[in-house]
C-alpha cells in the first residue's frame, strides 16, 4: 500500500524492530529504564534544553506540558488550526481546566502580533489569567519564519507569559529551513517533538524545558496515565530514528513537492499549498469517492475530500509519486 493519509502510518523498519528487541529495559515509573533516560538526555542535549521526558503521545505530551505552565483557571493563546486546540479534545479545557484563547491563524500559519497583544487580559478578576502562548512548528507543513518565532515569544515573554511550542514535526521544520533543532526550540520554554510523525517510530514523544517544568509535567504524565514500565523498547525505537531517521526527511519533502508538481498539471485538481512532507489539494466534489475507491484498487489509500491533505513519509519511495501520479491521470482519463 501507499499510504498518503499521514506520516503517523509508518511501520517499524527491520532495523528499528531490532533496535527494540535489543533494548535494555527497567521500570520507568521507577525511573529504572536505562533506554528512556538515555533517549530523554539526547533528545534534551539535541533541543538544546536541560531535561527531557518520554511520553506515549503527542497530544498527553502537549497537554501535560499546558498543565504544567498553566493552573486552574488561568489561560492559553493559541491558533484556531493548532493541534492542541482542535484535535486533542479539548484535553486543556477538559483535563486540565485551562481556558484556550484561540485566534485565527494567518495563512502562513503564524499568529498575528497584534492579535496576541490584544488576547493578553490584564490582571484582574473578572478575567482567566493569561499564562502561556502556544505556537505549532510546522504548522500544516508550514515551517514558522525564524524572525515572527522570535519576535511573538518576546512578545509573550515581555507580558510574563511562558512559552510552548507543539513541535510534534519540529525535526521537519529544522531540516527543511537548515536550522537545527536547537535552533527550533530555543526561544520556547518547553517544546513537545514526536517521534511517531516523519521520524517513523511506532509511539513516542519527548517533552523538553528546564527541570523544574519537567518536574511538574512528570507527576502530571503520571496522573495523565502516561507513566510506562519497561518503555525502553519503545524509547529504543526513538533513539534508532534519532540516529537514522533525521536527515532523511528531506527526501519527504523532495517527494511532497514533486507530488505537487505533477498533480498540479492534471485540470480536475487544484493544489492548494505543499510546504515540507504535506500537499493540500481541491478535489471536485463529484470526483472524491469514485477517485478514493479508484486508486483503493491500485493500493494506494489517500482521503480523497474537496479539501484534503497529502503527507509523505518514510514508507513512500521516490518512484511512489510516478506511482501515485499515474493512477490520478489514470482515474480522470476514464470519466
Ligand atoms: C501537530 C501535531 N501535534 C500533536 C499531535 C499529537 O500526536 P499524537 O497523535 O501522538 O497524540 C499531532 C498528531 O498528528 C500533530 O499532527
Amino acid at each position: 500500500m501507499i499510504d498518503l493519509r499521514s506520516d503517523t502510518v509508518t511501520r517499524p523498519s527491520p532495523g528499528m524492530l531490532k533496535a527494540m528487541g535489543a533494548a535494555e529495559v527497567g521500570d520507568d515509573v521507577w525511573g529504572d529504564d536505562p533506554t528512556v533516560a538515555r533517549l530523554q538526555a539526547a533528545v534534551a542535549e539535541r533541543a538544546g534544553k536541560e531535561a527531557g521526558l518520554f511520553f506515549p503521545s503527542g497530544t498527553q505530551s502537549n497537554l501535560a506540558a499546558l498543565m504544567a505552565h498553566c493552573q486552574r483557571g488561568d489561560e492559553y493563546i493559541v491558533g484556531q488550526l493548532a493541534h492542541t486546540y482542535r484535535h486533542e479534545g479539548g484535553g486543556a479545557a477538559v483535563l486540565g481546566s485551562i481556558q484556550p484563547q484561540p485566534i485565527e491563524n494567518a495563512v502562513d500559519g503564524t499568529l498575528p502580533l497584534e492579535k496576541i497583544a490584544t488576547a493578553i487580559k490584564p490582571l484582574d478578576a473578572h478575567f482567566a489569567r493569561t499564562r502561556l502562548l502556544a505556537l505549532e512548528n510546522t504548522i500544516h507543513g508550514m515551517v514558522l519564519p525564524a524572525a515572527y518565532v522570535e519576535e511573538a515569544t518576546r512578545l509573550a515573554r515581555g507580558k510574563g507569559l511562558a512559552t510552548h511550542l507543539d513541535g510534534a514535526r519540529a525535526v521537519n521544520a529544522a531540516v527543511a529551513s537548515g536550522r537545527g533543532v536547537q535552533e527550533i526550540c530555543a526561544p520556547f520554554d518547553s517544546v513537545s517533538i514526536c517521534f511517531s510523525k516523519g521520524l517513523g517510530a511506532p509511539v513516542g514523544s519527548v517533552l523538553v524545558g528546564d527541570k523544574a517544568l519537567l518536574a511538574d509535567a512528570h507527576r502530571w504524565r503520571k496522573v495523565l496515565g502516561g507513566g510506562m514500565r519497561q518503555s525502553g523498547v519503545l524509547a529504543a525505537a526513538c533513539l534508532y530514528a534519532l540516529e537514522h531517521n533525521v536527515e532523511r526527511l528531506a527526501q519527504d519533502h523532495a517527494n511532497a513537492a514533486a507530488l505537487a508538481q505533477e498533480l498540479g498539471q492534471i485540470a480536475q485538481i487544484r493544489v492548494t499549498g505543499q510546504a515540507t512532507n504535506m500537499v493540500f489539494l481541491q478535489i471536485p466534489q463529484e470526483h472524491c469517492a469514485p477517485l478514493e475507491h479508484h486508486l483503493r484498487q491500485h493500493d494506494i489509500l489517500m482521503q480523497a475530500l474537496y479539501g484534503t491533505r497529502l503527507v509523505t513519509h518514510l514508507d513512500i519511495a521516490e518512484a511512489d509519486v510516478e506511482i501515485v501520479v499515474k493512477a490520478v491521470k489514470g482515474y480522470f482519463a476514464g470519466v
